[in-house]
This record gives C-alpha cells, structure tokens and sequence, in this order.
C-alpha cells in the first residue's frame, strides 16, 4: 500500500502538465462522434411519401397512435423482455419519460382516485449512491426530498431499502439503473432483483422507476445478465409497482433517438389518462425510421457490436492507467464494469473536489465531484464519475495521466498540510 507521496515531485509533474494549455473533456457519458457515424443508415432510410407507412398501413406523418407503431413497440418488447402492448414508445428522450411520469404523479397520484404526490406534506424517494445526476435533478426540481442508500457490490443495499420502504408511507419511489449502473457498472444480482420485484411497500402509491438505459451496452464478451423484474413482479401481484424505461439513446443517437416506458396495464391506462393530454403522439417517423434500421432484435445486437469495438478500447485505456498510476495507493479503488458508459473512481475521503479542481486547472474537464450524490452532495467528497466515451482514445491518453496526476497530488497536499 503506497500511502506517502513526493509532493514536489508531484507538482513539478503537474506543472510541467498545465504547461501544455490542453483542452479535453471527459465530463460526460456521451457517445463519441464516430458511435454515432455507425447509425448513417437512419439518415436515409425513409426518403419519399410511400416510406412513410407503418407495417399496417399507419401514416407515420400524420397525428394519433399515442402508444407508437406496433413495430417500435415490438422492437422495444425485445429489449426489455416485456410483451409489446406493455410498451409505450414516445419521443427522443427517456429521462423525459421519467420527468412526466413523475410530474403526472405530483400533479394527479399514480392511477385514477389516488392522492396527487404535490398534496402530501412531505414525499421521499429512496436514492441508491453514487447514481444519476439527472435523477436527483428531477426530484429535486420537484420538491422531493433525496435518502441517500449505499450501492453495495448487488445493487442497492436491499435491507436498507425494505427497511425504508416497508415502514415509511412518505416514500413514494426509488430510482434504479438495474444494468451497468450510472456511475458503478454494477448488474443488480437475481437476488436483489427478487427482492424488489416482492417489495411490500406501505404507501399504497409507491412506484419503483427502474431506468434500464444500458440493457444492451455491453462492452466485454462476458457480458451481465438482467433478471426480468416485471415477470419476477408479475408472479406475486406486484407488477404495478414498476416504470421501466429504456431509449436508443446510446444505440442510434444520443437525443435524437426512442424512448419507450414498459410497465403493467393497469399503469400504461393510467399513465395514457394524463399522456393523451400532453400529446396527440410522439414522433412516428422516427419510430419508422428506427425500425427500417433495426428491423429485427439481431440487428440491434449487430449494432450495438459496432459501439463495443469503439467503446471497449477507451475502457481498457481508463484501466490500465488506473491500475499504472493509482494500483496499490491507499483508500483508491474504481470498478471494473462488464458494460455501460462509466467506472466510477473512489478517492481517498475529502480529496475528489480538489482533484476535479486541480485536473481543470490542467485543461482537463471532469465530472463535477457530488454530481452523482442527491444535492451535489458526496458527504465523504469521494466519488468521481469516470466517462470514457466521448473524448478519443489520443485524447483520453492525454488525459489519463494528468488525473492520476492530479489525485496523487490531492492526497500529497493533504499530507503535507
Ligand atoms: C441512467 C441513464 N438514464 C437515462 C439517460 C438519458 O437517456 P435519454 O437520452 O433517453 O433521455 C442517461 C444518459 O446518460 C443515463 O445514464
């Protein structure tokens, strides 16, 4: 265990770094410019009135099918496991889902006749950490208070959570990225999948959002496997306890893709009671477009082949730095996912906000330090979101060991404080 550093040595490094006046960004889980040129097909796969029609004869360039096309539908059925009319199939974006979804609870409860979430004096939803930043937005947005619960190597720490959510009527929902977490990597195990899918809830209009953004990004051979949690739900009753959601997001492109909600029936009639008033229908060109490209589950797997090769190699880039620069060093691990868009890098307490700091004032833009706590709140100051993708593999080569640079010498002024 290395546990004291040369601190001179350290800044004179770290000098000789700034001295280079680089510019690169590694803030955010975004595909990189050549994921998306993989996706070139979708630009032209619908070019004249007689492309716009749906399998059964649907104008795609006209209003109404709120549910989507029975292609998308079926296109998302496959994803996520589920049967097609379980599936809503909306717009460009997925976390929008989510905001509706909980803007509809606020402002009308989760299904006819119960209490709108705004008229409680006081609602909580269950927030597994380190996790999305943009979640925590959402509820904070939304005046929900945030309980941080501790990601353990299964998923959530399930005690914790059926320890909440058995006693307190005021928590109203969790938020769960079941597969390659943001920022972890962790596949919740059968286990803990179970023990959601017959969580015993007190308040009657608790609601589980389980955003499976990355059930097909993998990124090693060895690839995680998903238990299916609503066939898990389904078999004790439980099936209306879950919104599941997903997108193309990072299959297509990131913004410009299909999001699809996947829940019971009796959550998609409720959730139609509000959506018909929000739109008369999302975007079913695109929804054709998407299909044209991926016309069935095979070639959606193809593609996702194609962003591996790309994405694979800027993980084993982050790794081997890591596992160079920083193996060994006391109280650092990071994880080592099997998929999705992020390694999450634990430092030694109090030193990620003045690595994130320090790595800025070196021209190298990381993930803010707390962003992956509710309220930009890492109480141990800890946690640092690590996204390979976006940057190229010269640049993440560059950057790499200018941040173990920069954490090295985080923990060397500490020391010498
Ligand atoms: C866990 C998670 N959910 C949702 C999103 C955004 O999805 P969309 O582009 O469908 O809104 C992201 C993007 O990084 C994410 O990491």
């Amino acid at each position: 265990m290395q546990s004291k550093f040369d601190y001179n040595a350290l800044l004179n490094e770290y000098n000789g770094y700034k001295q280079q006046e680089l510019k690169l960004d590694m803030s955010r889980g975004k595909p990189a410019e050549n994921q998306l040129d993989t996706a070139e097909r979708i630009l032209t796969v619908i070019q004249t009135n007689a492309d716009c029609f749906s399998r059964d004869g649907i104008d795609c360039r006209n209003y109404g099918n709120l549910t989507g096309i029975p292609e998308v539908r079926e296109l998302f059925s496959n994803i996520l496991g589920v049967s097609p009319d379980e599936v809503i199939a909306g717009g460009n974006s997925s976390l929008n889902l989510m905001y509706d979804t909980v803007a509809r609870a606020m402002s009308h409860g989760v299904k006819k006749g119960s209490k709108p979430w705004s008229k409680y004096d006081k609602i909580s939803f269950l927030c597994p950490v380190p996790g999305y930043d943009r979640h925590f937005a959402i509820c904070e947005y939304n005046n929900i208070n945030m309980i941080n619960v501790p990601m353990i190597a299964e998923g959530p720490d399930m005690d914790v959570v059926e320890m909440y959510i058995k006693n307190d009527d005021t928590i109203k929902g969790i938020w769960c990225v079941p597969k390659y977490s943001n920022p972890t990597g962790i596949t919740y195990s059968d286990e803990t999948v179970m023990r959601f899918a017959n969580l015993k809830p007190k308040a009657d209009d608790f609601r589980v959002f389980w955003d499976n953004a990355y059930a097909l990004h993998d990124i090693n051979d060895k690839a995680d496997k998903l238990l299916n949690v609503l066939e898990a739900a389904k078999k004790v009753g439980n099936e209306d306890l879950f919104y599941i959601f997903t997108s193309t997001s990072k299959i297509s492109y990131a913004g410009a893709g299909i999001a699809a909600l996947a829940c019971s029936k009796n959550n998609i009639n409720a959730v139609l009671e509000g959506l018909k008033v929000q739109t008369i229908g999302y975007d079913k060109i695109n929804q054709l477009r998407h299909c044209r490209m991926f016309p069935t589950f095979e070639s959606v797997l193809e593609q996702m082949q194609k962003h591996l090769k790309i994405v694979k190699p800027k993980f084993v880039a982050v790794l081997e730095a890591f596992e160079k620069n920083l193996s060994g060093v006391e109280d650092i691990n990071w994880t080592n996912p099997n998929g999705g868009y992020f390694i999450s890098l634990n430092l030694p307490n109090g030193t990620a906000k003045r690595v994130v700091q320090l790595a800025k004032e070196a021209g190298v833009t990381l993930t803010p330090a707390g962003a992956t706590y509710p309220y930009g709140v890492d109480p141990e100051d800890r946690n640092i979101r690590v996204a390979p993708t976006y940057p190229s593999l010269a640049e993440l080569n560059k950057a790499l060991p200018i941040m173990c640079c920069c954490a090295k010498l985080a923990i060397a002024e500490k020391q010498i404080r």
